[in-house]
């Protein structure tokens, strides 16, 4: 049998641990091991951005890091960002402005945003579509992306 090691990683707050082969990247372990399928694998080559996770505050495409290579890290999925019932702004957002179609790419997309607004409270359309450059939707035209992102933003400085 293939040698496991231990990762130690907190996730949404939670302290996680597992034994993992030393190649499971930190979307699988995140899946498999944790259960936090809100982190959408898709092209598996870094290519999608599907699989995009906060890693102590930014943003990483986590089937391209080794689970291992987390190990002590603050990770933030979609799953942690709502408040009990309450949406994220930003994932409120996305359901204001019909910003996702079949939702696969918005774990990332969401991700991403939360980022970004954060680094730079108001963006212009530019940095938007900037920012989200390596997230790929097969479905939106990315329209209503922007204007969730636009959204968010004005929501927050109210
Ligand atoms: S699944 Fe990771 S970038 Fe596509
Ligand atoms: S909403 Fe379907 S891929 Fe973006």
């Amino acid at each position: 049998m293939a040698s496991r090691y231990v990762v130690s990683v907190t996730v949404n707050g939670e302290p996680r641990t597992a034994q993992v082969p030393a190649r499971m990247s930190l979307a699988d372990c995140l899946r498999e091991e944790w259960g936090l399928t809100g982190c959408h694998v898709g092209c598996e080559q870094g290519a999608c951005g599907a699989c995009t996770v906060l890693l102590d505050g930014r943003p990483v495409r986590s089937c391209l890091m080794l689970a291992v290579q987390a190990s002590g890290a603050q990770v933030t999925t979609i799953e942690g960002l709502a408040d009990g019932e309450r949406l994220h702004p930003v994932q409120e957002a996305f359901w204001e402005c019909h910003g996702l179609q079949c939702g696969f790419c918005t774990p990332g997309m969401v991700l991403t945003v939360v980022h970004l607004l954060e680094q730079v409270p108001a963006p212009t359309e530019t940095q938007i579509r900037r920012a989200l450059s390596g997230n790929l939707c097969m479905c939106t035209g990315y329209q209503n992306i922007v204007r969730a992102v636009g959204w968010a933003a004005a929501r927050a400085a109210e």
